[in-house]
């Protein structure tokens, strides 16, 4: 098979976490004899540096004609506390999204057995727990209406859903739900947001589709407590755009392993897989970034954008084989740790061997 992607590294540790994966993924490649052409692009803070737009058209059209994008991490914290930028890396980001119309955020919630002692949570409360987040991306408060009025002293930003665009996230919590353990659950704010109510009348109309799966509904303040409290009873969770940027942040973290988790953003054109931790520009450059969650982003990269499972499904052994041999960056390292570049190598030497 011939797989052409778009390789966007972005920020801080963005491009030596990057460069482990697209090791992993010429050597699977290789292995399974796909032809692999890949070209590079710009975004986030270094895009505005070099041509002063965080998701430059050039960059966008890379995007366009490639089959998935591999993406690494973008923002500086010279752009931080600095509010009145008139252009951020995040804005690439988010015209990112917009642009290429991926409207789905999948975050699985995976516990690894290694790392459960890092986890706040006690170990009988989380260790099993298995589920995945979908957030609707492109919607929402992030996209309505904003802006100032009385001179600059009111602000405001509009939360907007269309029904069309409600539905056609539910329909994709569905198809998981169909795949996993047969339940979903629909967060909301459903007794305050008139947008949220329109958000459960939509899947209180599709629930009766789907008679093996189980719609549960759940308020968002309720959901941020039962993640933490019996995160076991989830199996796909949907929900609008804010409310799962918090969540699935919170979410991630109850693994103990948020520098392992992957995560994909499908849509209308080309799907982007990238790590769910940041640009960490404080270990820029020092060669000691965990690079798993960026490796196992390539994994869904192979599964979900290609639909080859036993490419993804070698990555994860991979992965697996590097942490139970303790070939790992110093962030999870019990003893002796190892560099980005190390784990990096090692990770697609087990592939090729394998
Ligand atoms: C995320 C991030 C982004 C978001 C920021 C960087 C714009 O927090 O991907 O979750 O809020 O969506
Ligand atoms: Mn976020």
């Amino acid at each position: 098979m011939k797989l052409n992607i778009a390789v966007l590294p972005g920020d801080g540790i963005g491009p030596e976490i990057v460069e482990q994966a697209m090791k992993v993924v010429k050597a699977v490649t290789k292995k399974f004899n796909h032809e692999l052409s890949y070209e590079y692009g710009l975004t986030g803070a270094i895009a505005i540096d070099e041509v002063g737009d965080p998701y430059p058209e050039n960059t966008h059209e890379l995007c366009m004609k490639s089959d998935a994008v591999l993406f690494g991490a973008i923002g500086d914290p010279k752009f931080d506390n600095n509010p009145k930028a008139p252009v951020r890396p995040e804005q690439g980001l988010l015209a990112m999204r917009k642009k290429l119309g991926l409207y789905a955020n999948i975050r699985p919630v995976e516990t690894f057995e290694s790392l459960l002692h890092k986890s706040p949570l006690r170990r009988e409360l989380v260790e099993g727990a298995d589920f995945v987040c979908i957030r609707e991306l492109t919607g929402g408060i992030y996209f309505g209406e904003k802006g100032r009025k009385d001179g600059g002293n009111t602000a405001f930003d509009t939360n907007t859903y269309t029904r069309e665009e409600i539905e056609r996230i539910l329909k994709l919590g569905y198809e998981f739900a169909g795949k996993r353990n047969k339940k979903l659950t629909v967060v909301d704010k459903a007794n305050v947001l008139e947008s949220s109510r329109l958000w459960r009348e939509v899947a209180q109309e599709m629930a009766p589709n789907y008679p093996d799966i189980k719609t549960e509904y759940m308020f968002v303040d309720n959901a941020a407590m039962q993640i933490i409290q019996w995160p076991k009873n989830f199996d796909v969770m949907v929900t609008e755009n804010m409310f799962g940027d918090i969540l699935t942040d919170e979410a991630s973290v109850i693994t103990g392993s948020l520098g392992l988790l992957p995560s994909a953003s499908m849509g209308i054109h080309t799907s982007v897989f990238e790590p769910i931790h940041g640009s960490y520009p404080q270990a820029a450059g020092k060669d000691i970034a965990n690079p798993i969650a960026t490796i196992l982003s390539a994994a869904m990269m192979f599964e979900y954008a290609f639909n080859l499972m036993e490419e993804g499904k070698i990555i994860r052994d991979a992965v697996a084989a590097s942490m139970t041999e303790g070939y790992v960056t110093v962030d999870i390292a019990e003893g002796e740790s190892f560099k980005t570049s190390q784990v990096g190598d090692w990770i697609a030497e087990w592939v090729e061997k394998s």
